[in-house]
């Protein structure tokens, strides 16, 4: 080679790399990545200044994402936060399936086209509560007996029937990444689905334990129970929050998981199977024993949680709120309600109720 030769050579790698740096630069790591995945579509470089308007109206393509949400007249303001924060955070063509009641369909069909949600791709299902017949105890004592809804996951192939793969959300949740990040998560051969453990979580480090923050099987499972000690499962297994679920809907189908969801929830009406000291959402003791070693993992920062539990403002970080995907207010403090720790990125997400009907209770409205 000539010295010439080299020179031209030097030359040409110094633009190539010039040009890398002020792509990137330009773009933003995240979007140049985008760029190179071939679902998402065509990207504009410079989309995020294009005026709000502007960005919804070009339309959303590629490969559709399924979620499942489920919206209680009492919580209408909790789906519609975490529809917005999804919808804003993401480029991908969301399409979302609302599981209510018949008396709350007309109010949510109002708040979403009368305000800056009306572009947002969704259909409304009514849920019929007669599909839990005999299958959860009509105890009034047992509050989850109010709440039909909660158990609206374990039909998840049946609302969104002709998608593989699928999300559920919790409606109490804001997702602050790309949904489409939650979506790509893999799913390991034969599971029908995944799940964020308990244990090994950003969650779970300084955890306080006693009720309500059990973290692992006996904390949700009588096992004194023959039943349960027939399974044969260890006690201290790590237990996962079903309030995040990534579903293969095909896996979910060919297992019969609905059917053997709704076995264990029939069984625990003729004998009470589930923990004495069970605090959270009787609809998790179900899925604990049916996807017992049998799940994907979904990473920690993608199920943020107990934001809603009694000390969560210590126990977080604001940077580690800033910095997770998604932040999950289970436990007894609501977002929208007076008391709870980080209302104020809830805030960010909620659109007003165009009927006044609903409203966050707020010291200062
Ligand atoms: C990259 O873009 C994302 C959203 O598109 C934004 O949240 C983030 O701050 C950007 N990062 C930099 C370094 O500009
Ligand atoms: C649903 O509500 C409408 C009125 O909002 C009523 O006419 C209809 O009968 C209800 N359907 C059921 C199945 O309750
Ligand atoms: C879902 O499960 C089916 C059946 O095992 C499998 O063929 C398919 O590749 C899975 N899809 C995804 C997205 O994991
Ligand atoms: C699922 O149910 C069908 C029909 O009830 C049955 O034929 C099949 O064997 C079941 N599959 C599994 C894995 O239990």
């Amino acid at each position: 080679m000539t010295l010439r030769r080299v020179n031209l050579v030097i030359l040409v790698l110094l633009a190539v790399a010039f040009l890398i740096i002020v792509q990137r630069n330009l773009l933003n790591l995240s979007d140049f990545l985008h760029k190179e995945s071939p679902d998402a579509g065509l990207i504009l470089p410079f989309e995020s200044e294009l005026s709000p308007d502007l960005r919804r109206e070009s339309v959303r393509k590629g490969e559709e994402i399924p979620v499942l949400i489920t919206a209680a007249e009492d919580r209408l303001g909790a789906v519609v936060a975490a529809m917005n924060s999804i919808y804003q955070n993401s480029k991908a063509n969301v399409v979302f399936t609302i599981l209510t009641l018949n008396d709350t369909a007309d109010h949510l069909k109002l708040w979403l086209s009368k305000t800056s949600l009306k572009n947002v791709k969704h259909k409304i299902i009514i849920f019929k509560p007669e599909l839990l017949g005999g299958k959860i105890s009509n105890d009034p004592h047992t509050l989850e007996a109010a709440k039909p809804l909660t158990f609206a996951r374990f039909y998840l192939p049946a609302y969104i029937p002709e998608a593989e793969k699928a999300i559920y959300l919790d409606d109490d949740v804001i997702v602050q990444g790309d949904i489409q990040e939650l979506y790509e998560t893999s799913l390991k051969p034969g599971h029908a689905a995944a799940f964020s453990d308990d244990c090994d979580s950003a969650s779970a480090k300084g955890i306080i334990r006693g009720a309500g923050n059990q973290n692992n099987y006996i904390g949700f499972l009588d096992f004194k129970k023959e039943a349960i000690k027939k399974l044969g499962m260890r006690a201290n297994t790590c237990s996962f929050n079903p309030g995040v679920i990534l579903a293969n809907l095909t896996e979910w189908k060919n297992q019969n998981i609905t059917q053997q969801l709704e076995h264990w929830m029939e069984l625990n009406t003729q004998e009470d199977l589930y923990s004495k000291t069970l605090a959270e959402s009787i609809t998790t003791p179900p899925l604990l024993i049916v996807f017992y070693k049998r799940h994907s993992a979904i990473d920690p920062l993608w199920h943020v949680r107990h934001l809603g539990n009694t000390g969560a403002g210590n126990r977080y970080s604001a940077q580690f709120v800033k910095a997770a995907k998604l932040l999950h207010w289970n436990g007894h403090y609501k977002p929208w309600g007076r008391t709870s720790s980080f209302s104020d990125v809830w805030d960010k997400w909620y659109v007003p109720d165009p009927t006044g009907r609903f409203a966050p209770v707020r010291r200062h409205s």
